[in-house]
Order: C-alpha cells, then structure tokens, then sequence
C-alpha cells in the first residue's frame, strides 16, 4: 500500500454525482480486469468486449497495459516495485472510470495476487477479474512483439514467464482458456457474467 504523503487536503462531492452519469449512461460502472501473460489475448478481449458493449450504446474504455506505459506510467519499468506501482496506478484510474460510469476494461499483466487484490478491494462490488489462461509455450508462439524471443535470447531482463513470476488468480469471475477459445467466445464469456451480474441488460 502507498501511504498518503500529501497533507491539508480535503476531499470534494461532486455536483455531477455517480448516480446522474450512470442515469446519463443507462449503466452503472464497472471494472473487468484482464490479467495473464503477455500475448495471452488480454487486449484482443478487452477490445472485443468493449466493441461489442459500445455498439449496444453503452460508454465503454480499454486501459490497454502498453499504452499507458507510454504515457502515465511512463515512469515505470517491470520490476516488481514497478510492477506493483503501475497496477496501483491503475487500480485507482479503473475505479475513477467506474465513478464515471464507465464499463472499463484493463489489460495488464498484473502478475501478483496481492496487486490484483488491491485493485479489488477499492471497488469490491463492481469488480470482475477475467484471467486470460494461456500455457506460456503457446503465448511464445503466438509472439505478436517478438518479445518471447528476446527474452529468451537473454535481451529483455525479468520477462514474465520466463524470467519473471505470473501468479494465476486462484478464483477469478472468468476464466478463459485464451489458448483454445476464440475471440468471440471469450468475449461472449465476459459479456454473459455482466448480465448475470446486472452490469448489462
Ligand atoms: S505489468 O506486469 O506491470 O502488469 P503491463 O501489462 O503493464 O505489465 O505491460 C506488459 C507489456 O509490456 C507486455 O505485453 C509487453 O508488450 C511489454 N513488456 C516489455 N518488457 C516486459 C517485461 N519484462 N515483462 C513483461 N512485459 C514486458
């Protein structure tokens, strides 16, 4: 846990509160997290997910791991105290997004239970952790960045999978085999324990 650092500051209700934007929306917010390795179809997913909610009116948003390390977490590397940081990170955003309204989707790694547990517990009612299982021989051989084969070759230090740990959520809302699904029956998975759940009608 990050400790609060700043002090003399105070916290302000909105005029525009989460109740007006999910009556704006039609929805309330919710956050789907995606974890697994890298290459796993995490993205892919998301993005399926997303497209499909969004094509039904709804306000949908991917929080895609790459991406935002171009920008907010630019700052961060992949070691562990890193990695912890940049799931934090994104932790909070997800559950701003989910104050929004918003149906939003993360793709990360995020390859600890403890990180993945923090993110949970800020927003435990409206938290869907889907783990994109995938046996790491076939996200190398998928290996859209190439990136299995630099590890491999010793090039990228502390890659997951390889040569740094994915600890495999032990009960999460969805579990994909992304290794033999396809992309349209994972994202009908995810879409099929929203509505179970009451985030989609
Ligand atoms: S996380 O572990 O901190 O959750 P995140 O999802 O943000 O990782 O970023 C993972 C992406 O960064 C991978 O899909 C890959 O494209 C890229 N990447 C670069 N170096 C590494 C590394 N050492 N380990 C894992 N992914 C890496």
């Amino acid at each position: 846990m990050t400790d609060q650092k700043a002090t003399n500051i105070t916290w302000h209700a909105h005029n525009v509160t989460t109740q007006d934007l999910e009556r704006l929306h039609g929805h309330k917010g919710v956050t789907i997290w995606f974890t697994g390795l890298s290459a796993s179809g995490k993205s892919t997913i998301a993005n399926a997910v997303a497209a499909a909610l969004h094509g039904r009116g709804m306000s949908t948003f991917v929080l895609d791991g790459d991406n935002i390390r171009h920008g907010l977490n630019k700052d961060l590397g992949f070691s562990p105290e890193d990695r912890v940081q940049n799931i934090r990170r994104i932790g909070e955003v997800a559950k701003l997004f989910t104050s929004a309204a918003v149906i939003n989707c993360t793709a990360f790694i995020s390859p600890y239970v403890a990180d993945r547990k923090i993110a949970r517990d800020l927003q435990p009612e409206t938290f869907i952790e889907v783990y994109c299982k995938c046996e790491v021989d076939v996200c190398e051989s998928r290996d859209p960045k190439g990136l299995y084969k630099k590890a491999k070759a010793g090039q990228i230090k502390e890659f997951t999978g390889v040569s740094a740990p994915y600890e495999a959520p032990e009960r999460p809302e969805v579990l994909l085999d992304t290794g033999r699904m396809s992309v349209e029956a994972c994202a009908s998975a995810v879409i099929e324990t929203l509505k179970s759940r009451g985030f989609v009608s």
